[in-house]
């Protein structure tokens, strides 16, 4: 096994306060409770408030990385932000964040890979340290999809929640813990089976937009399931593979959060046991580049992962994008 280039240091997260419940779903379009738990496994989900933008909610979950790794916020030197739903298109969410944390010393971009964002990052964070380019670098990965989601779409608006979760990666000091290895892998051709049509340089926001709702997410999901589930079993292999690791080793699995079944299929085609799977769709849905870094701040806070953990993560999302990462804590 190679020796890790970086670590993983410290964790956070923040969600909305708004709670939006299966049942308010039933209010808002045509489906059931028993729909949403049977398909999905979700039963509540988080939605942003005006207030509650990505920049505040990622300022919060980093304060309280900085404060686990008794990291000064001027300690930081870059800052990389998964996300797909940004608040604003220009300048990045980065950069907004740099400025609320007053992250003065730090380089700041978005990496745009949709629910695989926070694992990219990783895979980015590592790159810059191994470069020499970087020393403290805070990944985020965050979305506020309801802002984006068809609330007259119910194949799509029962699934999405808002959050965000963050680390520090810094150069691994503790001999053998941190990052074991990366897999990250993107299918172009596919990426209208999860798409925005609308918004962007081709289709500019326009009348027409609003009315036949191109702006908001479109999914196939049918489509997106199936490859969802080959791929994220595939990267876990590549991932334990490139670690010199088997499933045996995996203490805890953190999947992305798309979909009870998904997981539940996914654990199958790994060969890793339910019971080492965290999950908690049932309480915020899909929350896109923030499922990895929410659970694993919560895996982490419950005791669930402790110095040493082998952690095996793995992601999948629009692009089509996905992802795995093995960490030993
Ligand atoms: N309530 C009731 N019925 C519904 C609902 C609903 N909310 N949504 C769809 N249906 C109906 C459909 O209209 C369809 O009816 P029909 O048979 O009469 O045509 C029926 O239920 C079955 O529809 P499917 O789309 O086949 O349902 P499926 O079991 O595939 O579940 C779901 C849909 C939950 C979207 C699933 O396909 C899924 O989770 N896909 C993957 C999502 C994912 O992984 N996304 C990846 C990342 S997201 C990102 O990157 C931002």
């Amino acid at each position: 096994m190679n020796r890790p280039i970086v670590e993983l240091v410290g964790s956070g997260r923040a969600v909305p306060e708004k709670v939006l419940t299966n049942a308010d779903l039933e209010r808002m379009v045509d489906t059931s409770d028993q729909w949403i738990r049977d398909r999905t496994g979700i039963r509540e989900r988080r939605i942003a408030s005006d207030d509650e933008t990505l920049a505040r909610m990622a300022q919060c979950a980093c304060t309280q990385v900085l404060e686990d790794a008794q990291v000064d916020v001027l300690e930081i030197d870059s800052i990389i932000f998964g996300t797909a739903s940004p608040d604003r298109l220009l300048p990045s969410q980065a950069c907004d964040l740099q400025a609320a944390l007053g992250a003065d010393n730090a380089a700041a971009f978005d990496v745009t890979a949709a629910c695989s964002g926070f694992l990219y990052g990783l895979a980015v964070a590592e790159g810059l340290v191994a470069a020499g380019t970087a020393t403290n670098v805070l990944v985020v990965g965050g979305d506020r999809l309801s802002r984006i989601t068809d609330y007259t779409d119910r194949a799509t608006c029962i699934l999405f929640g808002d959050g965000v979760g963050a680390t520090l990666v810094r150069p691994a000091r503790n001999g053998d813990r941190g990052i074991l290895s990366t897999y990250i892998k993107t299918d172009g051709r596919l990426g209208e089976l999860l798409w925005r049509p609308g918004g962007g340089a081709i289709h500019p926001p326009s009348e027409e937009m609003l009315a036949d709702h191109s702006y908001f997410l479109r999914m196939a999901g049918r489509e997106v399931f199936k490859h969802a589930v080959r791929s994220m079993a595939d990267a876990c292999d590549h991932a334990l593979i490139q670690a010199g690791l088997t499933t045996n080793d995996v203490d805890v699995l953190i999947p992305h959060q798309a979909n009870l079944r998904i997981i539940e299929s996914l654990t199958k085609h790994a060969g890793i046991p339910l019971e080492k799977t965290y999950i908690n769709i049932d309480r915020y849905g899909n929350t896109s580049a923030a499922s990895i870094p929410i659970a694993l701040d919560e895996c982490v806070r419950e005791g669930r992962i402790k110095p040493g953990s082998n952690i095996l993560m793995v992601a999948f999302g629009g692009g089509l994008t996905w992802a795995a990462t093995m960490v030993r804590w």
